[in-house]
């Protein structure tokens, strides 16, 4: 029976000593080619490539929070695949979003125009009490940056499938709710996962759907944007302005608009990474979990689809 680490060697490092003190019973090897494919019972890796040879697969861990790379047809239905629940894509994923949602708020894209014009002009500021923020999915990273949001003052609602109650947080679900929290938002923040219920959800309908002049922060994942709608949602001055993290294709191809848009702010999805310490607590404890038959936690519903 075999842990096998498909990464990077450096976080590799951090893991192999972390199993060696909390499962020394259990092989952990970070090289395919030196056992038998048929030992491999745990698999962390964030590349679906390669999965078939292991045939005796009981446990997937994925390296990161998103799991929609490892699609049905790549996945036997026997194994059970686990997201990555770890303090540190969290802790940086509030990180980002504030920074974004506070660079809209502060009307960052338009100051940086001004600078490059070298025009000194002041905007109108707004008030935090008076800023509405709507947060689509309230799952771990949804509630993270919630929490770090609320000090500010925001108004805040969310978003997700089944009803949630968050104290200072109105909660919205469903197709109706979704529209009910839009039409009060004045900065969007998408972390939902990819799902085909969430595929291309930001799209024209969507933005015209926000009040006018409404901005955007976008950390779930590239394919649930229309990037041609939100292009065309600037340019008619609907939006305003957007933070953008993910897009469709990654890396984006470098005579692509969204690079060079003046209302948007685009990085190359990093609003978050996995920090191997504690991610590897998360999966040795996982792992003696499913030794003790329980369920492991940030176990993905198959048929839902995160
Ligand atoms: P999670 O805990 O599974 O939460 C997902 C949330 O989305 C839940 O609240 C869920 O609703 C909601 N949701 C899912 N499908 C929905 C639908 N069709 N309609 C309405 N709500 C829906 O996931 P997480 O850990 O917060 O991560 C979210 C995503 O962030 C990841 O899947 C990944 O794509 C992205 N991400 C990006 C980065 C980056 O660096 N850019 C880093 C990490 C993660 P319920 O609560 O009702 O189930
Ligand atoms: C990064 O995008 C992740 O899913 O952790």
């Amino acid at each position: 029976m075999t842990f096998l680490f498909n990464s990077d060697p450096e976080r590799g490092a951090i893991f192999a000593a972390a199993f060696e003190a909390g499962l020394p019973d259990l092989p952990f090897s970070m090289d395919p080619d030196t056992f038998d494919a048929d030992s491999v019972r745990y698999l962390l890796t964030w590349s679906p490539k390669g999965l078939a040879r292991y045939r005796n697969l009981e446990l997937l861990f994925s390296m990161g929070a998103g799991i929609d790379q490892f699609s049905a047809d790549l996945v036997p239905s026997h194994v059970r695949i686990v997201r990555m629940i770890d303090e540190g894509i969290a802790g940086m994923m509030q990180e980002y979003v504030t920074l974004g949602v506070l660079a809209l708020h502060r009307d960052l894209p338009a100051y940086l125009g001004q600078q490059a014009a070298r025009q000194w002009q002041t905007l109108s500021p707004r008030d935090t009490r008076q800023t509405r923020i709507g947060v689509l999915g309230l799952g771990v990273l949804g509630k993270a940056v919630i929490e770090s949001l609320k000090p500010f003052g925001f108004l805040m609602s969310g978003w997700s499938r089944s009803q949630h109650h968050i104290d200072g947080v109105s909660c919205h679900h469903g197709e109706t709710g979704l529209r009910d929290m839009l039409a009060q938002t004045d900065i969007l923040i998408c972390l939902l996962p990819l799902t085909p219920e969430t595929k291309n959800i930001l799209n024209a309908s969507l933005f015209s759907a926000l009040p006018e002049g409404a901005a955007l922060v976008h950390a779930g994942r590239g394919q649930q944007l229309d990037q041609e709608a939100l292009v065309a949602a600037l340019d008619s001055g609907h939006l305003r302005a957007a933070v953008i993290d993910v897009t469709d294709p990654e890396p984006l191809p470098s005579d692509h608009p969204l690079w060079a848009h003046p209302g948007i702010i685009l990085t190359p999805h990093i609003a978050s990474f996995t920090r191997p310490q504690s991610a590897a607590e998360a999966v040795i404890a996982n792992i003696r979990r499913h030794r003790d038959g329980l369920e492991p936690i940030g176990l993905v519903d198959r048929g839902r689809g995160y």
